[in-house]
């Protein structure tokens, strides 16, 4: 009794797809999660097991295993629950197994059976959409994944409304893409008193896309010209929208689903550690820098970004 169902696994931006197979074997009553899970998705067990027994669904007393393949590629993060669950329930033939291994499932699994919302569901779709597959997520994701367009995106609130659907109970609605955000209005450089050469190299930079250094007494405006640099530029494209929100996406910086065309803005402290500045760290976090793809990266007080100045020194 194998069953398939399947998810991502983030490296980087690039949602890698993920088989999740499940083997119900005579045994001792066991459940365990073997390819590289850390320990969010060891956890997942009891988080599945809650929410099995909130529908009265009882895990059999045998040996349950999931495997998550490829083994070799490590899985980080809470949206492995609803997989995990999916692969239970058509191994024990509660949701037919044709249908689960179409879908691309993500998504958290709180005790009470509700499914919660975790980053990253605009690559997901694209992952879907790249294999043919419907994407399954949690209710207040579906907004931002059916931006994409190319795939179904189905978004039950619990995972009960999730089996109804796979079961042809209940079907739900295609999740329709989240309003298109413009943010708060940008400021523009009509409150910028004289410095007219200054502004000309604003306006420079702006229309080239070139970088900009800035050098000048206390007080004369320079951290005022740059905020105001954003303001200036034109809207993101739809596809620069939809790049820059892949990274926001996994930094779970997308409010309501919806994409902002505004061009990002990222202002790192000078004591702002390297991993955040550059991204990294144990799960790939993108960092200030990648977040400000398309957009602005203003390093205010420069000389005074130590990690930085001791990199470039070591080069
Ligand atoms: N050309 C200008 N037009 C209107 N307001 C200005 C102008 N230059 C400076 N100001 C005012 O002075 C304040 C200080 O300017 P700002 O912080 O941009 O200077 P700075 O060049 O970044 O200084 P520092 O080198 O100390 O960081 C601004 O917030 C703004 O209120
Ligand atoms: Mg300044």
């Amino acid at each position: 009794m194998v069953a398939s169902a399947f998810t991502v696994a983030f490296e980087g931006i690039e949602a890698r797809l993920v088989e999740v197979q499940c083997a119900v074997a005579p045994g001792l009553p066991a459940f365990s999660v073997v390819g590289l899970p850390d320990k969010a998705v060891s956890e997942a067990r009891d988080r599945v097991r809650a929410a099995l027994e909130t529908m009265s669904i009882a895990l059999p007393p045998n040996r349950i295993v999931i495997n998550l393949a490829p083994a070799d590629l490590p899985k980080e993060g809470s949206h492995f629950d609803l997989p995990i669950a999916l692969a239970i329930l058509a191994a024990l033939d509660v949701v037919p197994r044709d249908t689960v291994a179409e879908t691309v499932a993500l998504g958290e699994l709180s005790l009470d059976g509700r499914l919660t919302a975790v980053v990253g569901a605009l690559p997901a779709a694209m992952a879907a959409a790249e294999c043919d597959r419907t994407l399954l997520c949690p209710a207040p994701c579906g907004a931002e994944a059916a931006w994409v367009g190319a795939t179904t995106v189905i978004a039950p609130p619990t995972l009960a409304a999730a089996i109804q659907h796979l079961t042809g109970q209940s079907p739900l609605n295609p999740a329709e893409p989240g309003e298109v955000t413009d943010g708060p209005a940008l400021r523009d450089l009509s409150d910028m008193k004289g410095q007219e050469r200054a502004k000309r190299a604003l306006e420079i930079a702006a229309a080239g896309r070139h970088h900009l250094m800035m050098v000048g007494t206390p007080g004369s405006g320079k951290s005022m010209l740059a905020q105001r640099l954003s303001g200036i530029l034109p809207p993101l494209t739809p596809a620069e929208a939809l790049e820059t929100s892949m990274i926001h996406s996994l930094a779970g910086l997308i409010s309501d689903g919806g994409i902002s065309r505004t061009r990002p803005f990222m202002e790192p402290h000078h004591t702002a550690s390297m991993p955040a500045i550059v991204g990294g760290g144990k799960g790939a976090k993108p960092g200030q820098i990648s977040l400000a793809h398309n957009g602005v990266l203003f390093m205010d007080e420069f000389p005074e970004f130590a990690g930085i100045m001791e990199q470039t020194h070591h080069m």
